[in-house]
């Protein structure tokens, strides 16, 4: 028998939709429990309810768990001690002052959740290193995109992911973004089988975060909205 619809008033809506979005956090430390297939499948498909330019749909995803999980976060770490991989160039150089500002305040306030001295490198290194096991989740993404493509399309698998973030966060799984992964390209091609004519954009991490972990309890400040919009045209 269908399940007869839920009549949720707009507000509820409006609430419950502005409350999935404002809990999604980025989650770096996970509980050992599995996520099941249906539910990955899931979020999956509504991630792809994501408009793209065009209705392209450029999005490939790459979903890892179990020992392949394992055994490709082995090889990352590993090509990470060895330095192997070129050093990712995030931003430029020199980073303008605002932005250099928000990226300094990140780190002053991720890496006392951690009890790390900014000033102690291999201790950031081996936390920057936790990026390579999906920070223990017990799913990993790993996004890609036809290299062919012009930035334009970018924005379609930017907003792909952060559909994928709320329709996770939505059934209580949490994520954590992972640019850290986009260096180590031609590993994970091989890893992943990934034609040629594809470049990974980033990675994910997927699953219960751990509440208890004061890596998970910091909150990251926003601008506001008089801080970083203009409005024309609306009465005063
Ligand atoms: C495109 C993108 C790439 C990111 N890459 C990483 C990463 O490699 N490692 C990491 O720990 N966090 C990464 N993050 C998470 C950001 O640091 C985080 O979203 C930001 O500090 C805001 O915190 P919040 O998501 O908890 O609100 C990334 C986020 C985005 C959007």
């Amino acid at each position: 028998m269908a399940e007869a619809p839920i009549e949720w008033s707009q507000e509820a809506v409006a609430r419950c939709v502005a409350d999935v979005v404002s809990s999604r956090r980025a989650v770096r430390a996970f509980k050992p429990e599995p996520l099941r297939r249906e539910d990955v499948e899931d979020i999956l498909q509504a991630a792809a309810t994501a408009p793209s330019g065009a209705n392209i749909q450029p999005w490939r995803v790459y979903v890892v768990s179990g020992a392949f999980k394992n055994d490709l976060a082995n090889a990352l770490v590993a090509a990470f001690r060895a330095g192997t991989a070129p050093v990712p160039a995030h931003f430029p150089e020199p980073l303008p002052d605002v932005f250099r500002a928000r990226l300094t305040d990140f780190g002053a306030r991720y890496y006392a959740s951690l009890g790390i001295d900014r000033n102690d490198y291999r201790a950031r290194a081996r936390q920057t290193e936790q990026n390579f096991s999906f920070f223990g989740a017990p799913v990993g993404l790993i996004i890609s995109i036809d290299r062919r493509l012009k930035p334009h399309s970018w924005i379609d698998i930017g907003l792909f992911a952060q559909n994928l973030m709320i329709a996770a966060k939505a059934r209580g799984i949490d994520t954590c973004p992972q640019v850290s992964f986009a260096p180590f390209h031609d590993l994970l091609a091989a890893h992943l089988h990934m034609p040629p004519e594809e470049v990974t954009a980033f990675g994910m991490a997927m699953g219960y975060g751990d509440p208890e972990a004061r890596v998970n309890q910091t909150r990251m400040p926003r601008e506001r909205v008089q801080d970083f919009a203009r409005l024309f045209g609306f009465p005063a």
